[in-house]
């Protein structure tokens, strides 16, 4: 019987040095696009995906994520008190059920498989996921819940991924693809920023996961990789051979926030989104457009 899929880590131990100075005293995954931060993102997502229990691997400088999981009874009561609906429930969907989500430290930013290896007492023998909170996807139906389906589907191992430019490769976990129907396709090897002479394919793995915790083994003996880090992709390579292990190409459109343009761009396209500012911002985007 394929075990249930309830359980999900979220790596934000990270130093966010492309985004210094604005994460020097405040984390990465609390930048917000339009009017949520990105941790909410990943949250949001992975509920629909049906995801009940969190984890949240944090670091130092981190305690606002935590703390903003928190409820905020005083800011609640004052919004009742003033009339305020609309800002208390955009409050409310922030708030989680109690004893769902737990933070653990990561003393040291050794790399995001060191991350996910800091999570093994909360996954235990069961399948997780893991969302990079710095990738927002836009999509119809939300990007784990694909994955979530694909790993109903396949019994095993799956990763969302896109096709990134040739030239590329380096910045990205690329795979080696066996057998592609072209939804889904079989990762027969993987590889951590290879050159692009050097790259299997052009398949690379965003933020999103679903693995079995058969990877915590691989992940113990805290072998270091590209950027003399404990990697993922790495400890993802040694699973593949033990079970289905295989690359979903998800529907849906990946904002890297972590990079300048890539959470400038998230910005405008959410905002476009929403029915509440969509109109005003193809208003003054069609003016810069005009000037340029
Ligand atoms: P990134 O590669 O985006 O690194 O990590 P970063 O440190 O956050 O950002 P830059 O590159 O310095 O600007 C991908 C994810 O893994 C987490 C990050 O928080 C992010 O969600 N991470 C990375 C950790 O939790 N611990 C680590 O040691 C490294």
């Amino acid at each position: 019987m394929i075990k249930p899929l309830r359980k999900a880590v979220l790596p934000v131990a990270g130093l966010g040095t492309r985004f210094l100075p604005a994460t020097k005293a405040m984390a990465k995954e609390m930048l917000p696009v339009v009017d949520r931060p990105l941790i909410q993102y990943s949250i949001d997502e992975a509920r629909a995906a049906g995801i009940e229990q969190f984890c949240m691997i944090t670091g130092r400088g981190k305690t606002a994520l935590v703390e903003y999981f928190d409820r905020a009874y005083e800011l609640e009561a004052t919004l009742k008190e003033r009339g305020k609906p609309e800002a208390l429930a955009a409050l409310r969907e922030s708030s989680m059920q109690p004893g769902s989500i737990v933070a653990v430290r990561q003393q040291e930013p050794l790399g995001l498989g060191h991350a996910i290896w800091c999570a093994r007492s909360f996954i235990g023998d069961d399948p997780f996921a893991i969302l990079l909170p710095d990738d927002i996807v836009l999509s119809k139906m939300p990007c784990l819940q694909q994955l979530a389906e694909a790993y109903q589907e396949t019994g095993g191992s799956v990763v969302a991924v896109t096709e990134v430019p040739h030239e590329h490769t380096n910045r990205y976990g690329i795979l080696k693809v066996g057998a592609d129907d072209g939804r889904m396709v079989e990762v027969t090897g993987l590889v951590e920023k290879p050159r692009p002479e050097d790259a299997p394919s052009n398949l690379s793995i965003i933020g999103r996961y679903v693995l079995t915790a058969d990877v915590m083994t691989h992940l113990g003996r805290l072998e270091r990789g590209a950027g003399n880090e404990v990697q993922l992709t790495d400890a993802m390579a040694k699973m593949i051979g033990n079970g289905p292990f295989h690359g979903l190409r998800y529907e849906g459109r990946r904002f890297d926030c972590g990079d300048k343009i890539g959470f400038l761009e998230a910005q405008i396209a959410f905002a476009l989104e929403r029915p509440d500012l969509g109109p005003a911002v193809r208003d003054f985007l069609r003016t810069y457009v005009g000037q340029l």
